[in-house]
């Protein structure tokens, strides 16, 4: 046997692994659900960070953003021209803007990671557009994938998708391979390059899809004084959508689903 399939069995859950992912990507869509009914005009993104903590640590669970690689809050806020990683602060949201609550929570040693870009109050068309890209790029990638596809089947659909918008992919942010890590093999990028067609979705793994999709160019750049906010080059607006995903013997199957967001097939 291969050294990298010896490395890979270990990512194939059995059932207790997937009902553990299945309880955390639950929990974590319970956490989304309620931090929605505080994202509006004048809310502080600090403030929709202590919801976040307060609501995790009362149901007896971890976030998992929190110190990790000494990141200093429980979730990340990216509004407008933040692509992602932004941190949340006394910023008001304020009507027209779009962001990126992403949040992330550790269940009993398991991980569940899912975001939702919010549109407050009313945004314009080019915000819905992008916003509407990144919600749709991310669920044709899903339903592109079955047991046995290549990584690279995801990044084709949404390279075709949010060209055909006339937007681009961001490319230095991926998603991951998801289990008692926050970030673990396999790499999922949201466009195809050579390791992803080499690089098999096998029942039993866990990994997100979360495509970062530009208004603009692909093109980011790293805030130097924080270390982590990261925001399209050219300035203009960035959306993302991120579920986390188990690959079953049948399909593809959603452990992030909310009961009051957005469903595949929604219009912004
Ligand atoms: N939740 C992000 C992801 O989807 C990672 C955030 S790491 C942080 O992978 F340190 F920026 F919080
Ligand atoms: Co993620
Ligand atoms: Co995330």
């Amino acid at each position: 046997m291969l050294q990298h399939e010896k490395s890979q069995r270990k990512l194939l859950l059995g059932a207790d692994g997937r009902e553990k992912m299945r309880a955390a990507g639950k929990f974590n869509a319970r956490l989304m659900d309620t931090v929605r009914q505080h994202v509006r005009d004048g809310v502080t993104t600090a403030e929709l960070d202590q919801v976040v903590h307060q609501f995790t640590i009362d149901h007896g669970h971890t976030p998992a953003t929190l110190g990790y690689l000494g990141f200093p809050k429980s979730c990340c806020t990216s509004i407008n021209d933040v692509i992602c990683h932004g941190i949340p602060d006394d910023t008001q949201l304020r009507d027209g803007d779009i962001v990126n609550i992403d949040l992330t929570s550790v269940v009993d040693g398991w991980h569940g990671d899912q975001s939702e870009t919010f549109i407050v109050g009313g945004a314009s068309e080019e915000a819905v557009a992008v916003t509407q890209a990144a919600f749709d790029c991310m669920h044709l990638a899903i339903s592109a994938i079955r047991p046995g596809s290549v990584v690279s089947e995801i990044g084709d659909a949404i390279v075709a998708e949010a060209h055909a918008r006339g937007f681009s992919v961001v490319r230095e942010y991926v998603g991951h391979g998801l289990g008692k890590s926050f970030h673990q093999p396999p790499n999922i990028p949201h466009f195809p390059d050579r390791k992803s067609k080499q690089q098999r979705l096998l029942p039993g793994m866990c990994f997100t899809i979360e495509p970062m999709i530009n208004a603009g160019t692909r093109f980011t750049r790293l805030d130097k004084q924080d270390g982590w906010t990261v925001r399209t080059r050219d300035t203009r607006l960035s959306a993302q959508f991120e579920h986390s995903i188990l690959m079953t013997e049948d399909g593809p199957e959603i452990l992030t689903l909310t009961e009051d967001g957005p469903q595949r097939g929604h219009k912004f």
